[in-house]
């Protein structure tokens, strides 16, 4: 078993903690504070590599693997988590799926300017009534011939506002159940396209997540994503790598957390020494270092067997469950040890407090994770088969 990183993986883990510290860290707290998109410094992500790191250079892509890229994804969501959903939607959701289903013609059409990040894509999975039952789509897609029409609400959309690229996940035939639903490539300028309020969020509040109606929008059927009735198997499939980036996203606010408690606790002094020569608090170090260490191997695991072309199902959703999980403890306890340093804005493990509990809510809720994993184990297919 070989733990180590590849050069080129430690040049991407480096250039992306450089511009995290370097770049988005100097505003992150205005951008959070007024809910302000951070538009141009996704342009610089895009321009980075760090939008399309799973595309194939022919498309224009990185080409870097999902290891480097949960090595970007952690590094970056130490300081900006805004940031890193709309990162993390772009290379697992949107452009992974359109590389791996889509016509030959869409990928062409659609892959450059996504990986480049001359546009911004969403995923349009989500209604008002359709969050973790995903197969009760009431949005509609109804078959005109040469093209769909598509109406409905949908809810919660990262990146709905700024997106230029939409997948609608909608129902062509309700009869069929989840096998008359189809997930099909929108223009975001389409006629018949409006969106909602920015929602005020708890944490990630400079991401745009608002509603985004659909009245009328004529679709070529061309842009409809594998055959007819895929959908949802489509969307299925890509969460189970979304849920990777997400996993990557929750070790990240927690290692972005322990770095900042393990620095102030170096260098905050009581009763005569610095604190973290007090057992009570090196003790809460020691804790917290080592879950991230669970976390990272299993994080590090389900990237791997992406990478390897295994099924890394449930692997992903066990990462996504613990790591998400321990985020909510991790940014507690480095409050804990910023005492009331910690509560204020200044010192930013608030922010990363408030944007750790989504973790445990989108891409699959940890329920969802639970019941994907139990019913992993009910089929009979064991975690430790799928890895040897
Ligand atoms: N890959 C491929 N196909 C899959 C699959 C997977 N991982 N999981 C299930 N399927 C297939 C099944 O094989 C089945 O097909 P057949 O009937 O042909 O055999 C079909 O999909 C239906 O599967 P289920 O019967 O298991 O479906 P279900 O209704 O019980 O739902 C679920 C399963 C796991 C609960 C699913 O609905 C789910 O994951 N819900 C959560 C949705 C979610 O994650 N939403 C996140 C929104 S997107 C977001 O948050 C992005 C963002 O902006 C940050």
């Amino acid at each position: 078993m070989d733990f180590s990183l590849s050069e080129e993986q430690l040049m991407i883990q480096k250039a992306a903690r450089d511009f995290a510290q370097n770049e988005l860290k100097p505003g992150v707290i205005e951008r959070d504070s007024h809910k302000t998109h951070p538009t141009a410094l996704l342009k610089t992500m895009g321009e980075m590599g760090f939008l399309g790191m799973l595309v194939k250079s022919e498309y224009g892509g990185s080409e870097m693997g999902v290891l480097a890229y949960v090595l970007a994804m952690e590094e970056i969501s130490k300081v900006d988590n805004s940031c890193s959903v709309a990162m993390s939607v772009q290379n697992s959701l949107v452009c992974d799926g359109v590389q791996k289903y889509a016509s030959e013609e869409l990928k062409k059409n659609y892959l450059p300017q996504l990986a480049s990040g001359e546009k911004i894509g969403a995923f349009l999975l989500s209604e008002p009534e359709a969050g973790s039952d995903a197969t009760s789509q009431r949005t509609t897609a109804i078959d005109n011939g040469d093209h769909y029409l598509i109406n409905g609400t949908k809810n919660w959309i990262t990146n709905g506002k700024f997106a230029g690229v939409y997948i609608v996940i909608a129902q062509t035939d309700a009869d069929k159940g989840h096998r008359g639903i189809n997930a099909i490539i929108v223009d975001a300028d389409s006629d018949g396209i409006t969106t909602g309020e920015l929602e005020d969020k708890l944490g990630i509040r400079s991401s745009d997540t608002c509603s985004v109606m659909f009245q009328d929008v004529k679709v070529p059927k061309s842009n409809r994503i594998g055959d007819d009735g895929f959908g949802f198997k489509f969307a299925m499939s890509v969460l189970d790598g979304g849920r990777i980036g997400i996993a990557a996203q929750a070790l990240g606010i927690s290692g972005g957390a322990y770095e900042l408690a393990e620095i102030y606790a170096g260098e905050r002094k009581a009763f005569g020494k610095p604190i973290n020569e007090h057992q009570a608090i090196s003790f809460k170090l020691a804790e917290m270092a080592t879950q991230i260490e669970a976390a990272k191997m299993m994080v590090y695991r389900a990237a791997w067997m992406k990478d390897k072309g295994m099924d890394y199902s449930q692997a992903a959703a066990m990462a996504k469950l613990f790591a998400s999980d321990i985020a909510q403890t991790i940014t507690n306890e480095a409050i804990q040890i910023h005492g009331g340093y910690g509560y204020v804005k200044e010192y930013h493990v608030e922010r990363l407090m408030r944007d750790a509990k989504i973790t445990q809510i989108y891409e699959g809720t940890s329920e969802i994770q639970k019941l994907v994993i139990s019913r992993n184990i009910r089929k009979g297919t064991l975690y430790l088969k799928t890895v040897v």
